[in-house]
């Protein structure tokens, strides 16, 4: 079998282009422009990269950001203060703090200053909390991609059995706590596999629906995967690549080349799950400036 490719950046462009209709609406009737605020401390090449993307989309989305780069060395007193300012700035509807965050910075206190109703990353344990009880809150955007890229590629993971691989709390655990809900594009059965797990191959074998996020390039191979299972790949591992321009080049957590001829889907990577999140991220950013303009 040759698996399909799940085109994730043609799916997430539809998703954009719905997005942007909606901004022209609400900024028609209502006056509002959502707006979304970046938080980004440090120069993690990464992160920077990942501001940079989420920044230009909302440009074409027609959304208004605003961006504080604050140093490496920035206090987290200081860090809240910006948090407090964004929380109480009426134009601002959305915030993204970009995680990780350096170690002298308390992550938890930060996420949890964040006004829940401008936690668009959906981080913020009210959030949280709302996902795992079934709630109306924000999801986080890459469990969201994933499992909208699922429905929209004709995989409903209804009564499937999906192995995520990994439990972190960007990723694995939000998505065990989304797809396990008993709701349309849900209703799934849930296993999931991390670092305490001895042979993670047993369970993987057993999947209708691989999920990795665990974070190790080409981790999963072809012998852990069922033939037909839908295999979606969450991992984007730098790899030193001294004949791209950059430097590195992107690989996920799957043996892409092997576990295709297994799979009867598969995402790539790039081009997968992670232009999902930020599709997803700008759907979060709508849906927070129409509840602020009560549209
Ligand atoms: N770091 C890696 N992924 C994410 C994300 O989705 N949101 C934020 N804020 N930081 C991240």
């Amino acid at each position: 079998m040759t698996a399909r490719i799940i085109d994730g950046k043609r799916i997430a462009e539809a998703i954009r282009r719905d997005v942007k209709e909606e901004a022209e609406k609400l900024r028609r009737e209502k006056g509002v422009i959502p707006g979304l605020a970046f938080i980004l401390v440090g120069e993690n090449p990464a992160s920077v990269v990942y501001v940079r993307n989420k920044e230009k989309a909302c440009a074409e989305a027609g959304f208004s950001s605003f961006s504080e780069n604050l140093p490496e060395t920035v206090s987290e007193a200081e860090l809240l203060r910006h948090v407090a300012a964004f929380n109480a700035d009426p134009l601002v509807h959305g915030i993204l703090v970009q995680l990780p965050l350096p170690t002298h910075i308390s992550e938890q206190r930060v996420v949890e200053s964040i006004d829940p109703r401008k936690d668009v990353d959906g981080f913020h344990p009210v959030n949280v909390g709302k996902l795992l009880l079934g709630e109306d809150g924000f999801t986080p955007c890459t469990p969201a991609g994933v499992q909208e890229l699922l429905l929209r590629s004709g995989c409903d993971p209804a009564g499937k059995h999906v192995v995520i691989v990994g439990r972190s709390n960007i990723v694995g655990k939000p998505l065990a706590a989304l797809l396990v809900q008993k709701k349309p594009g849900a209703n799934a059965v849930v296993t999931v596999c991390h670092t305490g797990t001895k042979e993670i191959g047993r369970f993987t074998r057993e999947a209708d629906i691989i999920v990795a996020a665990m974070g190790r390039p080409k981790a999963i191979t072809a012998g852990m995967v069922k033939e037909g299972a839908v295999v979606i790949d969450v991992g984007m591992n730098r790899i030193p690549d001294a004949a791209t321009k950059s430097g590195y080049r992107l690989t996920g957590d799957v043996d892409f080349d092997a576990v295709k001829g297994i799979a009867s889907a598969i995402t790539p990577v790039p081009g997968g799950v992670g232009p999902m999140t930020i599709a997803m991220l700008l759907k979060n950013t709508i849906r927070a400036a129409k509840a602020f303009a009560g549209a």
